[in-house]
């Protein structure tokens, strides 16, 4: 395993959400600010690129090359991790160029980032052409989540531990379930509760793949995904409304918003709040509120 380089400062505030715990009927509720990370608008993503940056730094890399959705947190935050290492960055982004950039694209484009669109093709093979056009070009997997990456948010649990030992459980957002599974691994799956957003075909067995040892159950709740991953809910939209009014934070329409909206559901149905002692994992992508075009 590689020593990660330093993106951040670390530990992310653990805060108390007292206020938004009495309106889900929980004993207890924290929201762990991994978006309050200081690079490039903080994020999830960020503990991940500790390690692939790293990793790329010993393969002897000079441009960063991964892919994403046009509103990609990844994309955004792997553009200001080369910036701050002195990189190069390529982004392959899926489907055709919109008419305007907005939200996330404006701070790849901010960052210096080489935008390239995929239109019909591939962004993943397209990627792997990138890299052989550019002289230590490295590409980093959709989403950020390698083996090494996964370590990141086993990290992320055991400074969560540390903070706070007495929770029940922690609610996650599962896209790629890089997130998910480093949880999984520290925590174990019981205390891991996961709101797919729709980003793969199969999350348990994307997150199962992650784990040295699969588990026979994981937690991952299916019914936020609505229409797919790029569609916004109304409950996307009750979950952001309630967060800001009773704690002033805000969610993003695609990850934390679905997360949200997970834990309220499952809270009216008295699964989460027997729980008691709950856990948020806030891991950013608010730019994404600004390029979500149903916003
Ligand atoms: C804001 C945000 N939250 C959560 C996730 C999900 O993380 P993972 O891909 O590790 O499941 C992502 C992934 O893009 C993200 O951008």
């Amino acid at each position: 395993m590689v020593t990660p380089v330093s993106l951040g400062a670390w530990p992310t505030p653990l805060e108390r959400a007292p206020r938004l715990a009495a309106a889900l009927g929980l004993r207890e509720l924290w929201i762990k600010r991994d978006d309050l990370v200081g690079l490039g608008g903080g994020g999830n993503k960020v503990r991940k690129l500790q390690y692939t940056c790293a990793e790329a730094l010993e393969a002897g890399a000079h441009t960063l090359i991964t892919t994403g959705a046009p509103q990609s947190n990844h994309a955004r935050l792997t553009a200001a991790a080369a910036a701050r290492l002195g990189l190069r960055c390529v982004l392959v982004l899926a489907g055709h160029e919109p008419p305007e950039w907005r939200g996330n694209l404006v701070l790849d484009s901010l960052a210096g980032a080489e935008v390239v669109w995929a239109g019909d093709e591939s962004p993943t093979e397209l990627a792997e052409l990138e890299a052989k056009r550019h002289e230590g070009g490295h590409v980093i997997p959709f989403g950020g989540t390698t083996p090494s990456a996964v370590q990141a948010y086993v990290d992320c649990a055991r400074e969560l531990t540390a903070q706070e030992a007495d929770f029940d459980r922690v609610v996650v957002a599962v896209g790629s379930g890089g997130t998910m599974a480093g949880l999984v691994c520290e925590l174990g799956p019981e205390r891991v509760y996961g709101i797919d957003v729709g980003a793969v075909a199969d999350p348990h067995a994307a997150v199962a793949a992650l784990l040295p040892t699969p588990p026979a159950t994981l937690l991952i709740d299916q019914g936020q995904v609505g229409r797919g991953y790029a569609a916004f809910t109304e409950p996307v939209r009750d979950a952001l409304k309630l967060a800001a009014r009773t704690e002033g934070i805000f969610l993003d329409p695609t990850y934390t918003g679905r997360a949200m909206a997970g834990l309220i559901a499952s809270c009216a149905a008295n699964g989460l709040s027997r729980a008691g002692r709950v856990v948020f994992l806030h891991t950013g992508g608010l730019p994404g509120l600004f390029g979500h075009p149903d916003l």
